[in-house]
């Protein structure tokens, strides 16, 4: 099956013979699941029989998703977790368990990512260090110096939208016996299956355009077959995972999400060229325009006229006054702290995404100040261009 397709067959309507079949997974609320004989219980914990003993460990809400997102992913099995991060979490530390306690990040990541692996890692013993993903070389020499147990990188990065070469990283991961882990939250299957390119595990931010309603806090973890067991194992001690009612919103979403993310895609190519032309606009970061410096990459991995619907752009001449200024003109486009919604949002970096960077560090990765990250909506795309018109236009 295709995307689309799989977007809203996959998972849904188990058959138990005799039964009526829910066209939609049911919300399973139980903590809990008994049997007719405590022999049956005993044979599910041993897991010589299939079914359900405790919602930490599996729950058929959950199951359903997983099913769903590891077909989109090419995947063995997935994980459904609380939030974004604790499926970056989850990842990491599954696979360094047993491996060098080094990851080797991209230097283009998320902010909370960076804190996770300075603030949290790095006091229990696992070291980082960073690398521009998008030189191969950098990289090699870096898993050379540093032998990381983890790699770790964004399929598309955030904010500027860089896009690293996959499927050559995880060769060089391979040879290294290197976990590669992607978040592919920006890219979403949709784009890249970094799985199906050699990564080892996919994990995204479910909370962006999976769920893509702006009502979800929710990740995923997709595993190869090497890595899902140690992954499953962890979580079924630590327990980070996601509700039955987060579960089923999730997959109420995805039944159009390749519908609403294709849109998006049209819609943020308007957007890039639009604003590359803008009187207002310094610069602009774009998968889908000519100067993009992974141009060819994004060639090579992503399917044609596909760029994503991230937009990242610097307003001309604006200190962080003259950006709040134009976040508070904003009419119709949401200036709230997510992005993969139905709805267009705006975001500024320097006091969200990466506030927590010092201010020299993101000078030195490119966000400056004068920097948004706008990631675009289904909208009417002569609305959402408007809006940005008369926010940019000086009062
Ligand atoms: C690329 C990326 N990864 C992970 C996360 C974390 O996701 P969550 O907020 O669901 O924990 C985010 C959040 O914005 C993100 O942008």
């Amino acid at each position: 099956m295709k995307i689309h397709s799989k977007a809203v067959h996959s998972g849904d309507r188990k058959r138990i013979p005799g039964r009526p079949i829910p066209v939609t997974t049911p919300i399973h609320t139980a903590a809990s699941f008994f049997y007719d004989s405590l022999e049956s219980i005993d044979k599910v914990f041993a897991k010589e029989l299939e079914g359900y003993a405790y919602s930490r460990y599996d729950n058929p809400s959950n199951a359903a998703l997983e099913e769903l997102v590891s077909d989109l992913e090419g995947a063995h099995g997935s994980l459904a977790t609380a939030s974004g991060m604790s499926a970056l979490q989850i990842a990491i530390t599954a696979a360094l368990v047993d491996r060098r306690k080094h990851v080797l990040a991209a230097n283009a990541l998320y902010g909370a990512t960076v804190k996770l692996l300075e603030q949290v890692f790095e006091p229990f013993g696992t070291t980082s260090s960073f690398v521009d993903i998008t030189n191969l070389d950098a990289v090699a020499a870096a898993i050379e110096n540093e032998k990381p147990g983890v790699i770790l990188m964004e399929s598309i990065s955030n904010p500027l939208l860089r896009v690293g070469q996959i499927d050559r990283i995880a060769e060089l991961a391979n040879a290294a016996g290197a976990c590669l882990i992607v978040d592919n939250t920006f890219a979403t299957p949709a784009l890249v299956r970094p799985l199906e390119l050699g990564a080892h595990i996919s994990l995204s931010s479910a909370t962006k355009y999976l769920s893509g309603h702006g009502d979800v806090i929710g990740g995923i973890v997709s595993c190869d077959s090497a890595h899902f067991e140690p992954v499953r194992a962890l979580s079924r001690i630590y327990g980070p995972i996601l509700g039955p009612f987060e579960c089923y919103l999730t997959m109420r979403g995805i039944k159009t999400f390749p519908l609403r993310f294709e849109r998006q895609n049209q819609n943020a190519i308007h957007v890039a060229r639009h604003l590359l032309t803008h009187p207002a606009v310094e610069a602009v970061y774009f998968p889908g325009l000519d100067h993009h410096p992974d141009r060819e990459t994004t060639a090579r991995l992503l399917p044609a006229g596909q760029f994503g619907a991230m937009v990242s752009f610097e307003i001309r001449d604006a200190d962080r006054q003259a950006v709040f200024a134009f976040f508070d003109r904003l009419r119709m486009i949401v200036p709230a702290t997510s992005l993969g919604d139905v709805h267009t949002m705006a975001l500024y970096p320097a006091i969200a995404s990466h506030r927590d960077i010092p201010p020299r560090q993101r000078a030195r990765l490119g966000i400056h100040d004068n920097l948004v990250r706008l990631s675009v909506g289904i909208e009417d795309i002569s609305d959402i261009l408007a809006d940005l018109d008369q926010a940019l236009a000086a009062p």
